[in-house]
């Protein structure tokens, strides 16, 4: 402590006193340095030096030890862009401490950034290097700016950072950062995540310590966390030898806050004398993305995903990458793959869907059998199929984790699969700006949440991240970090749609000439890309103007993946316009195959294999949606027109999300639909004394459609004389689910079976109550068993009483989105499923 006040006592009076320049030796105005003939200017006991050192790719300017062997850096200036050409002289000018092209008076850089006239410099036998004004106050010192070293006597202010540099000899700005935080806590961090707890790897848990809490390191060797001038704690004892020994903390480029100390004899090395951990795995990002840290012999190493190769040479920070891709058309997914596992390394969860209480064999196999899954968490019962990229991967023996993950199988040639990685445009990057200020938000949001499960620490940083992030405008996108960013990109880059501008909208439509369809989100018509693919443009009517919901909403319909969802290509938006493009289906929609609706084509007839094939198939497809965990999409649409038939006749769900998007303007549809028939909307979506709103409502939906689809082609419209649809179903319910008469005489056995699955699944699922239908893998369970295995469905009450009058004027009720929804933020604390 005494040591401190006596240092800060020299130091303030260096600032105020010429005085104080006796035993100085002062740098004048337009002295200069060029790399080899006059490389530095050096302190009065030559302890340290200011100017040219070498590195590895050439010279930058730093602040160095001059008198001892090793000539460790201790500051640097410029750090994004250190390294400098060989023709240049270093100026002191009046103007600033400037970088020129030799010979010229070109500026390349600038050193310094003093407001004030310059009149004199000092490499001072503290290591500070500083500018003076004509009045002998310092106007800049290299102290203020601290790179990845603290030097005794240096303070590193509340919202200060040291930030390691990139390798042991490369002087460029590293991955890692030590952040003297506003609310007194210390805490390291990965640079290149969003500064929260998940992204901090160690926390000194200092807070509460006062308002103006900084680090300091004294002559003694201790570090110090003071408020104000008050020691409040040490981090390390001091009481070390101060006369010819020297103390030097330093963020190291492998993420480790350590104190090294060493006397000033030429010969003598640096020894570290306390560092933050010993383990070397802990700094979150050593390993980059898709691989993991394992100690060996004390040190760390990085291991890629297996099937994974590394990203780029030498630079494991940089991670690894797959060029495997899965292709989703490929109805047999476990063909050409199998899964490898993982042992005992745990990694940042960060999954799209999640199950409890399955199997390790079961966990396995639903990944290799869901097309979007490379890689799937298993803990505790617990099967997470995981997002990728995968981060902060660390072997820890005594982790009971298991990842596995998806390979190509040996034995098996895969047919070329076309999966470039797009390139994210200028465009598409802002879009994404915003989709991180969403995530953030949406932490924040969480943290708040679950403060008691993550501890004050969680809180508290997320206060103060919040506080610190508002006052530097961080939820504007302009100003938001390109870190982040780059983050963010890799997290999500190649999953994110292509934004559209309007004019190129108008392009590929060809002006809007050929329109598809009318829904009731807007108009759709045929496109072409430039690429020749063909697309179905959507213009949407009647949207909500917030782009964050919007661009949200547009990101959490392009997560899903699946064969039975139509593929979201882009978007466009702008102020009054806003387009979805989609993957143009040939054989338009399921409404053209069913009997009795309005658009069918009395031509066609899909059969009843294909029939069956298509309710299966929109069966996963709304599973896939609906199991979804903390993102579950409740479709609340469904009927044959949006049910869009590919080449293969292969059914696509389409429009889910844009109830969201969308403002109902007239609040309620007619709970029957055209001509008579029972509409497609469940009961509970019109009234609330049926039940909640929820993915039943889905359920009851599908019921209807399935219904339709096995009436399609039983042909007995002519058998029965009631006009009124309900009879007839109720007539179907009697002779063919309670009396198992034969449907039609025509009927193979097969398909008799078939048809009768689907009837029965139809009247379990329009069950009235919500609560008697089953969910859709119970539904693709019965559609694909055993038809002896279903029991006889009661018969619907809606379906056999007269209709029901209901009130027109309720609302509809959209309300179970209740969850924050939108893929981009999928953390979940563990163990908090609902
Ligand atoms: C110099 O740069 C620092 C940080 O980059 C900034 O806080 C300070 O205001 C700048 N000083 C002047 C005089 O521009
Ligand atoms: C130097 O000090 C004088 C008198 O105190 C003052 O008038 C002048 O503005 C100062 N100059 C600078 C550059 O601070
Ligand atoms: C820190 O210092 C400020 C100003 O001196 C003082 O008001 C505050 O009480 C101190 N906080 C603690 C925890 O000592
Ligand atoms: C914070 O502490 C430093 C060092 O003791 C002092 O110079 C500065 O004035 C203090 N700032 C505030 C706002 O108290
Ligand atoms: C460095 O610190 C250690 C531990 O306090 C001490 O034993 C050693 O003498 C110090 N080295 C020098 C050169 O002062
Ligand atoms: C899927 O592929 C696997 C491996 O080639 C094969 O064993 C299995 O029979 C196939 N399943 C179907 C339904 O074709
Ligand atoms: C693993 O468990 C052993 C015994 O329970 C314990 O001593 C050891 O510290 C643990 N290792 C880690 C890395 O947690
Ligand atoms: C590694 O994980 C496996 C599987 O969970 C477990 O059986 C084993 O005990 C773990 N290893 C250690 C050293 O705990």
């Amino acid at each position: 402590m005494a040591a401190f006040a006596a240092l800060f006592l020299f130091l303030s009076a260096a600032v105020s006193a010429a005085a104080a320049f006796q035993g100085i030796s002062l740098i004048s105005l337009l002295s200069s340095l060029t790399p080899t003939a006059n490389p530095a200017w050096f302190s009065d006991s030559n302890t340290f030096a200011f100017g040219f050192r070498e590195t590895e790719d050439g010279y930058a300017v730093c602040i160095f030890f001059g008198s001892i062997k090793e000539r460790t850096v201790v500051w640097t200036a410029n750090t994004d862009n250190p390294v400098v050409p060989d023709d240049v002289v270093l100026v002191l000018t009046e103007d600033g401490l400037v970088l020129q092209k030799s010979g010229t008076e070109d500026i390349l850089s600038r050193i310094d950034n003093s407001s004030q006239p310059i009149a004199s410099a000092a490499m001072l036998d503290n290591g500070n290097f500083v500018l003076y004004n004509a009045n002998a106050s310092v106007i800049w010192q290299s102290f203020d700016y601290p790179t990845d070293s603290l030097l005794p006597g240096q303070r590193l202010p509340p919202g200060g950072m040291l930030l390691s540099r990139a390798a042991k000899t490369d002087l460029k700005t590293g991955i890692f950062r030590l952040w003297m935080q506003y609310d007194a806590n210390l805490v390291l961090y990965y640079m290149y995540g969003l500064d929260t707890p998940i992204d901090a790897y160690y926390s000194f848990e200092t807070w509460g310590m006062g308002n103006n809490v900084s680090l300091n390191l004294e002559n003694d060797g201790r570090l110090g966390l003071y408020n104000g001038s008050v020691l409040q704690m040490s981090l390390t004892a001091g009481g070390n030898p101060i006369v010819g020994a020297i103390y030097l903390v330093r963020l190291d480029w492998d993420g480790i806050l350590r104190l090294y100390n060493r006397s000033l004899e030429k010969e003598d090395n640096w020894k570290s004398l306390w560092s933050v951990t010993e383990d070397k795995c802990l700094p979150k990002g050593l390993c980059g993305i898709n691989s993991y840290c394992t100690n060996t012999d004390g040190d760390a190493e990085c291991r890629c995903l297996p099937g994974f190769g590394i990203a780029r040479d030498g630079e494991w920070s940089a991670g690894c990458t797959s060029d495997l891709r899965v292709d989703c058309r490929d109805k047999n997914q476990t063909r050409g793959y199998e899964m490898t596992s993982v042992l005992n390394v745990t990694w940042e969860d960060n999954y799209y869907s999640a199950s409890r209480g399955t199997a390790q064999e079961h966990c396995k196999q639903g990944c290799l059998q869901d097309c979007i899954c490379i890689v799937a968490l298993f803990k505790d019962g617990e099967c997470r199929k995981q997002k990728l990229p995968l981060s902060y991967g660390r072997f820890s023996p005594n982790a009971t984790d298991m990842a596995f993950v998806r390979v190509n199988s040996l034995n098996y040639i895969h047919p070329g699969i076309t999966g470039q990685r797009q390139r994210l445009t200028d465009v598409q990057k802002n879009v994404l700006l915003v989709s991180i200020w969403l995530k953030f938000c949406n932490l924040y949001y969480v943290y708040h949440s679950a403060g008691v499960s993550l501890g004050i620490l969680g809180l508290l940083m997320s206060v103060i991240i919040y506080y610190v992030r508002r006052q530097r405008g961080w939820c504007n996108q302009s100003q938001a970090n390109k870190q982040s960013l780059d983050k963010f990109v890799l997290n999500h880059g190649y999953m994110a749609p292509k934004r559209y501008s309007y004019n190129e909208i108008k392009r590929i439509t060809k002006s809007f000439t050929e329109k598809l369809g009318q829904g009731g989100y807007g108009v759709v018509y045929k496109g072409k890309l430039p690429d020749g693919q063909l697309v179905a443009v959507k213009v949407l009517k009647n949207t909500h103007d917030n782009v964050e919901e919007f661009v949200n909403e547009v990101a959490s319909i392009s997560r899903t993946s699946h064969v039975n969802i139509v593929n979201l290509l882009g978007f466009c938006y702008e102020r009054n316009k806003k387009a979805l493009v989609y993957e143009f289906m040939p054989n338009k929609s399921l409404d053209k195959f069913i009997h009795k609706s309005q658009s069918a084509d009395p031509n066609c007839s899909l059969g009843w294999r294909k029939m069956y094939e298509i309710a299966v198939g929109v069966a996963q497809g709304l599973e896939y949606l609906h199991r979804g965990c903390n993102t579950r999409i409740v479709h609340f649409d469904i009927k044959p027109q949006n049910i869009l038939l590919d080449e293969d006749f292969c059914p696509k769900i389409s429009d889910f999300g844009l109830a969201k998007l969308c403002v109902k303007k007239q609040s309620m549809i007619s709970m029957l639909g055209t001509r008579g028939t029972i509409g497609y909307i469940a009961p509970e979506v019109f009234s609330r004394n049926f039940g909640v709103v929820s993915h039943k409502s889905d359920v009851y939906s599908y019921g209807i459609m399935l219904l339709r689809m096995a009436e399609t082609g039983t042909n007995v419209e002519t058998k029965s004389s009631q006009s009124s649809e309900h009879y007839f179903l109720e007539e179907i319910y009697e002779h063919v689910v309670v009396q198992n008469e034969k449907i039609h005489a025509l009927m193979t056995e097969e398909e008799e079976e078939v048809v009768r699955k689907m009837l029965m699944v139809g009247f379990w699922c329009t069950q009235t109550a919500p609560l008697d239908r089953p969910s859709m893998n119970k539904v693709v369970d019965m559609l694909q068993g055993n038809l002896q295995s279903i029991q006889i469905p009661p018969m619907p009450f809606l379906l056999s009483s007269p209709k029901p009058q209901f009130s027109c004027s309720l609302p509809v009720i959209v309300e179970t989105y209740a969850t924050p929804y939108g893929l981009i933020n999928h953390y979940q604390p563990r163990g908090t499923l609902p």
